[in-house]
């Protein structure tokens, strides 16, 4: 199809959509999703258009959309196209196979007594077992929550208890960049405060032991042979809930986002159709990792229920070498390539040699997610990358909105960074300004005014704060607040520029201010820590703190070795700081409000204008903080 025509249809069918969304979804719901039972109503929306229900009393099993109804024309299809970290570990599973391994595991759940509407931690490499469990809880409506295996035990105990969990998934070790990662020990660690946990299903990853606990620890392969692979798929209701996945918050603990099923699978498999412009014979190659959203709905959910062959990749982009990518784009002839600035940015820093011994001839889009893409980064992508042959989708959407909000279309080759961004079927962006007013302004905070199906439900256990975090207009017009900020081109189209709260975005991660500065000071020396983020050549975003000590305490060496330590045991390595600036305290309002707009203003070497200080009590550590920047050079 030529782009006008592939134009015209996405502007008729947008039209449709925000026209008669009753109707267009109802059509989009009976081609993409296959139900057990039908829908009485397609929307039910609170007055305040905080809470919206999709396909009201209708019934269905997600994981059986992903595997069952492709059996018969695509049983003997690739599913999943397996590549360990070690280059020569690789492994492929048809849909039927990978049908019969979900029955399989599906009957092991069963037999801990995993039932309907109980949830299921994750805590997994990237392999073909991690997407098992996760189509396996969805087979028995259990609700999973995947943890990234880059969290320590402190983050992992803290999201199992909040999920209230009894059984956890796991492996003896995973494997990145050459070196095994001992995942059933930091599991081990964490479950010691987590008295409801009943068993652990450990997976044998790689060939070193595991230390299992007697009638706690299940291996995976054990419990496997003796299992049927013979496993009816659950009737659940589209609200019933699919996964919860932790993502950070600018304050507080971790936010549990909770999904449904119905509305989710269908953003997901519209989206993956329209934005991937998806093909029966693609190959299709989602490099996040299974943990974070972009794995749920782009690794597995979205291509999985559109039968599509995806890969599914353990490592990371530079090991053995940086060609590692270019190389399994060849080995495996990958159609599409949906990655992260940051990788590309790592890449990128790594010299284009590594570009030089693989053809990529196979590629025909390329998607971006996770934060803004720069211009060059983005260059890079398209001209060496894609050899200017394909057009690149930057995918703008959070865990939060189940699916892609805003990209470019497929065959739309534009020679520039981020032009022709049209909003997805049935979403309505549009711009507030600092006082949630609607603004006609060029910048402005991102919203989205309608609700769309996969939008999440609430935040698990905390409904008021889902509320209060994404809804805090809802008396005037109940618009869905993105957190990000956002403004017009030129051309009229929508970009997200980056955050609009404290959150940081660190190589593709959201990670709250708030989370590290609770673990700096966590440290007895400390006595205040103020965490902001300053422009980062590879990770986009990097971490700057600001940190007091209490008096009689000195920094050195050993101090600066502690408090990163203490930030990767309570959170996780990527959260350590970049730069610890040390000062005697921070800049404080009379009411004592840390003034985060002028440490951001330091970081960022803007001087010059650090806007106003008289509401300080100390207005003379600024010209402290500036004086010693230099100190702190990055
Ligand atoms: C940022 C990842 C600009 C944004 C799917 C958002 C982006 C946060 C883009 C969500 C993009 C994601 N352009 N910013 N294309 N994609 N972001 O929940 O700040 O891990 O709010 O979901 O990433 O991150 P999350």
């Amino acid at each position: 199809m030529k782009s006008n025509s592939i134009n015209e249809k996405y502007n008729s069918l947008y039209e449709w959509s925000i026209k008669d969304p009753i109707n267009f979804w109802s059509e989009q719901a009976g081609h993409f999703v296959e139900w057990m039972r039908p829908w009485t109503d397609v929307l039910k929306k609170s007055d305040d258009k905080t809470h919206a229900k999709w396909f009201l009393n209708a019934e269905l099993n997600v994981s059986s959309n992903c595997l069952d109804r492709h059996l018969i024309k695509r049983g003997d299809k690739t599913a999943i196209i397996w590549e360990g970290d070690d280059p020569d570990d690789r492994r492929q599973m048809s849909y039927r196979d990978l049908y019969k391994e979900v029955c399989k595991f599906s009957n092991v759940l069963k037999s801990l007594n995993v039932n309907k509407g109980d949830r299921v931690c994750i805590y997994m490499p990237n392999i073909i077992e991690t997407a098992v469990a996760m189509l396996a809880c969805a087979r028995l409506g259990a609700i999973h929550s995947v943890i990234f295996g880059g969290f320590s035990s402190n983050a992992l105990k803290d999201r199992i208890i909040d999920t209230q969990c009894k059984v956890v998934i796991t492996a003896n070790e995973g494997r990145r960049g050459g070196k095994n990662i001992p995942i059933k020990n930091i599991i081990d660690e964490a479950l010691i405060d987590c008295p409801l946990i009943e068993k652990v299903v450990v997976v044998k990853h790689t060939q070193s032991d595991a230390n299992m606990i007697a009638d706690r620890d299940v291996w995976y392969h054990e419990a496997m042979q003796q299992s049927s692979d013979v496993c009816n798929a659950e009737a659940v209701e589209s609200s019933d809930p699919l996964f919860i996945l932790y993502t950070s918050g600018s304050t507080g603990k971790p936010k549990g986002i909770l999904h449904s099923s119905a509305g989710y699978l269908l953003h997901c498999s519209i989206t993956f159709q329209h934005v991937f412009d998806y093909k029966e014979d693609d190959v299709y190659w989602c490099t996040a990792d299974l943990a974070w959203i972009t794995g749920h709905s782009y690794v597995l959910y979205g291509p999985l229920s559109m039968g599509a062959t995806i890969v599914l990749y353990e490592g990371v982009p530079t090991y053995p070498t940086a060609s590692r990518y270019w190389e399994m784009i060849d080995r495996y002839n990958v159609t599409t390539l949906y990655t992260a600035p940051t990788i590309l940015r790592t890449l990128v820093g790594m010299g284009e040699s590594y570009l030089n011994d693989s053809s990529r001839e196979s590629l025909r889009l390329l998607g971006s997610v996770g934060e803004p893409i720069d211009a060059d980064t983005w260059n890079w992508y398209f001209t060496k990358v894609g050899k200017k042959q394909c057009p690149i989708l930057d995918t703008w959407w959070q865990t939060e909105t189940g699916g892609i909000m805003l990209s470019q279309l497929p065959h739309m080759i534009t020679e520039k960074c981020g032009e022709e961004v049209k909003p997805m079927f049935g979403i309505v962006p549009d711009l507030v300004d600092d006082n949630e007013k609607l603004t006609t302004e060029k910048v402005g905070n991102l919203v989205i005014k309608e609700p769309w199906p996969g939008q999440m439900l609430t935040i698990y256990n905390d409904a008021k704060r889902f509320e209060e975090t994404y809804f805090t207009n809802r008396k005037h017009g109940g618009y869905y607040l993105a957190g990000d900020r956002a403004l017009y081109n030129e051309k009229g189209t929508l970009r997200v520029t980056g955050r609009s709260d404290d959150t940081l975005n660190v190589a593709g991660h959201l990670i709250g201010s708030t989370e590290i500065e609770a673990a700096l000071i966590k440290h007895e020396a400390v006595a205040e820590a103020a965490v902001v983020g300053y422009p980062h050549p590879v990770k986009g975003q990097g971490i700057y703190a600001y940190v007091a000590l209490i008096n009689e305490y000195e920094p050195d060496e050993s101090m600066i070795g502690e408090l990163l330590q203490l930030v990767k045991t309570e959170i996780s390595g990527i959260a350590k700081p970049d730069v610890l600036h040390w000062t005697p305290e921070l800049p404080k309002t009379r009411s004592g409000k840390v003034m985060r707009r002028i440490l951001r203003k330091i970081s960022n070497n803007e001087f010059d204008d650090v806007g106003d200080t008289s509401t300080l009590v100390n207005p003379e550590i600024v010209q402290f903080l500036i004086t010693s920047r230099a100190q702190y050079g990055v």
